[in-house]
């Protein structure tokens, strides 16, 4: 009786697909995204699998051994891998997804080893290049007690700025489901003419491009030569994650939490996604269509750092395995609560990337 039951059920799904055209589209482009497009290359989707590609810096950051001291204070340091990119793609793969990272480190220690963090970490690290000539970025880094930030770059130049256009991997950016990258990759020759290569081919392959400028003023010759080069590349990108600090210096001092400010002048016709974090309190949405907000997740913070590449992480790793959710508002609002429980774990744990959750500490976390 039961079975008899379900095979009207299924006679019943058939049906519908059948007389629902849209749909059997749909499945098809769904399919493709699931890594099954080998006899689909008609069908305007030559992606293999749902590849994430992060293009853009890895260095070394030096955090004080002990917290609320300046830098000229600090006893001691420890070493942290760094470098938004690939924090993103160490975060892709710990969910279980697929990622490679494009840069440059030093042809030294501090190289290979942040090579071997992101291959131990199922990174696919096949883009990436060793200079000979300069070494691997460093970045001294401590939040003083009075909650300002101090930053100290070794970058005279180093490794990460001298990537070249001929040394890109052309296969492995054609191959992504998603091209991602930020802006510091924007500030020096001959890094910047690199990018900006990289961008044409991803644009060209038909790659979802996916931006987050992560503003480091501190790397910027001047604030005006940082708000031109972030927004020099503004329009190319299909998604964009923001901050509200970074809309306030983007507009000039606009209020962030204003829509028509979002709506009007960062907003662009392109543009498939705007997401504006807004740390523990959640993030909003913008797309052509429509506009909301999901809040945050409160837990006891230990740690920020790498919150923001967890929550960018989250997102993608979802919009890689379903696009349909630029047009589906409520398939979105669920990947944006991905996307904060995964910043709301990592601040509970030092580090950014040994704090980065798997898929499983995120559903176990939404379960309670
Ligand atoms: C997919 O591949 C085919 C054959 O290589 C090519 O002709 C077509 O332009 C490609 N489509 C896209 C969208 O890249
Ligand atoms: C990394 O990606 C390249 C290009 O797609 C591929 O040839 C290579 O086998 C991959 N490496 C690993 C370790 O999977």
């Amino acid at each position: 009786m039961a079975f008899f039951f379900i095979f009207i059920l299924v006679t019943f799904l058939q049906l519908s697909v059948k007389f629902s055209e849209p749909t059997i589209h749909v499945d098809l482009k769904l399919l493709c995204f699931a890594g099954k497009s080998d006899d689909l290359t008609n069908d305007g989707c030559n992606k293999t699998s749902d590849l994430v590609v992060c293009f853009g810096e890895l260095l070394i950051d030096f955090v004080p051994t002990v917290g609320g001291v300046s830098l000229a204070e600090a006893p001691a340091f420890k070493k942290a891998p760094g470098g938004a990119p690939a924090n993103v793609a160490v975060g892709i793969s710990r969910l279980g997804g697929s990622s490679a990272f494009i840069g440059k480190v030093g042809a030294d220690e501090f190289g290979y080893m942040l090579a071997d963090i992101l291959k131990q970490n199922k990174v696919n690290t096949s883009g990436m290049r060793y200079d000979t000539n300069a070494r691997t970025a460093l970045a001294f880094v401590t939040l003083k007690a009075d909650g300002e930030r101090e930053f100290l770059f070794f970058r005279n130049p180093s490794a990460d700025m001298l990537l070249d256009e001929s040394e890109l991997d052309h296969d492995l950016i054609e191959k992504a489901k998603i091209f991602h990258y930020g802006s510091i990759s924007l500030i020096d020759e001959p890094c910047k003419s690199a990018h900006l290569a990289a961008l044409r081919i991803a644009k060209d392959s038909d790659c979802i491009l996916s931006y987050d400028p992560n503003l480091r003023l501190a790397l910027w010759p001047s604030a005006e030569a940082a708000r031109e080069g972030i927004m020099s590349i503004w329009d190319l990108a299909d998604v964009i994650k923001i901050s509200e600090d970074e809309i306030t210096f983007l507009t000039g001092g606009d209020d962030p939490y204003d829509d028509d400010v979002v709506l009007n002048k960062l907003f662009h016709p392109n543009l498939k996604l705007l997401i504006v974090t807004e740390g523990s309190e959640g993030c909003r949405y913008y797309t052509k269509d429509f506009k909301g907000k999901v809040g945050g997740v409160k837990v006891k913070p230990v740690d920020t750092t790498g919150a923001g590449d967890a929550f960018v992480s989250g997102f993608l790793y979802n919009i890689a395995s379903d696009p349909s959710i630029f047009e589906n508002e409520e398939r979105l609002q669920k990947a944006l609560h991905f996307a904060n429980v995964c910043g709301a774990i990592t601040v509970t744990e030092r580090g950014a990337i040994p704090a980065l959750p798997t898929k499983d500490a995120v559903l176990h976390f939404t379960k309670i």
